[in-house]
């Protein structure tokens, strides 16, 4: 890593999306290091988590960690005290912060502030350990990464923006299908771009569903509405609704293309109701490979 936390997929080095899937999938075949023994791992969540929180803990207990859990409702960050404050007395406590918060710069305040690794468990803005977790399930379904064209299909959100960036990083082709006022955010598109010249791969956005799902080997969607934004949901509802991935949209896309989602997922708005039991459908496997991707991250931070 280039420092010591895991924000965003820009903090991985060169060619090292693909060292920590090959790390994930030994992991996954039984070989877990004890790294953790002795340290404890705080998991700082404002927002609600099924995946991520489980995976975490699972995956910490399994490195010989163990981990405690604070809701929001306990810390109350920047609201009971200042994100600094919070960030220093963890520094001196535990060993590591894994953290999901509501705005990416409360991440930023807790790395800047400690000497200990923070781990984003998403964010308003990345959500990189997903990214990992799915580059896993892609190579393990397809044997490669390299040249495969992702289609991503609805809101320009956090998951939209680590799988570009993620993409990118591997040499994959990521076209993006979202409505103009939902795009990704211009510095996330461009520093993806900038990465992709480099490796060859082709960043396409298009407001057409169809355009984007085009012989592509995997068909990706995510909420319409994310935690955070649910005061907008009947307008995102509106805006969104020509960019639901159902049966019919997926026949464009190549007949062994991959369907995957980070879930939860709400049958009926970007997906409809057989997407999940597709037989394309790779959603569980994702959500299993957040275990071992996640794993994989720790030993990396702590040296392993
Ligand atoms: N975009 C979604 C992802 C949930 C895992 C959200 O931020 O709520």
């Amino acid at each position: 890593m280039k420092n010591k936390n895991f924000l965003s997929i820009l903090d991985l080095n060169d060619g090292e999306v693909e060292s920590i899937i090959s790390k994930a999938a030994s992991i996954k075949q039984g070989n877990t290091p004890q790294i953790l023994s002795d340290k404890t791992v705080a998991l700082v969540f404002e927002k609600p988590s099924l995946r991520t929180r489980v995976s975490f803990e699972v995956g910490i207990k399994q490195m010989g960690g163990s981990c405690i859990f604070l809701s929001n409702n306990e810390i109350g960050l920047g609201i009971r005290e200042p994100v600094a404050d919070v960030a220093k007395v963890l520094d001196r406590l535990v060993d590591c912060v894994v953290a999901r918060v509501f705005s990416h710069r409360s991440l930023e305040l807790l790395a800047d502030n400690t000497s200990i690794p923070i781990v984003n468990a998403l964010s308003d803005q990345a959500h990189p350990c997903q990214a990992l977790g799915d580059c896993l399930t892609i190579f393990e379904e397809k044997g490669d990464l390299e040249g495969l064209k992702l289609a991503f299909v609805g809101d320009g959100n956090n998951i939209a923006g680590s799988l570009a960036l993620a993409c990118a990083s591997v040499g994959m082709n990521f076209s993006i299908a979202s409505p103009e006022s939902h795009k990704l955010p211009e510095n996330i598109w461009d520093q993806a771009k900038v990465i992709a010249q480099n490796r060859g791969s082709n960043l396409i956005w298009t407001d057409d569903p169809k355009e984007a799902v085009v012989e592509a080997d995997i068909v990706y969607t995510d909420v319409w509405v994310s935690m955070g934004d649910e005061e907008e949901k009947e307008e995102r509802l509106s805006i969104f609704s020509s960019y639901q991935v159902n049966e019919q949209l997926v026949t464009l896309a190549k007949n062994d293309f991959l369907f995957m989602h980070d879930m939860p997922a709400h049958r009926g708005e970007e997906i409809s109701d057989g997407m999940l039991e597709h037989p394309n459908s790779v959603v569980y496997h994702q959500a299993e490979n957040r275990l071992h991707a996640q794993k994989a991250v720790l030993a990396e931070l702590f040296g392993y």
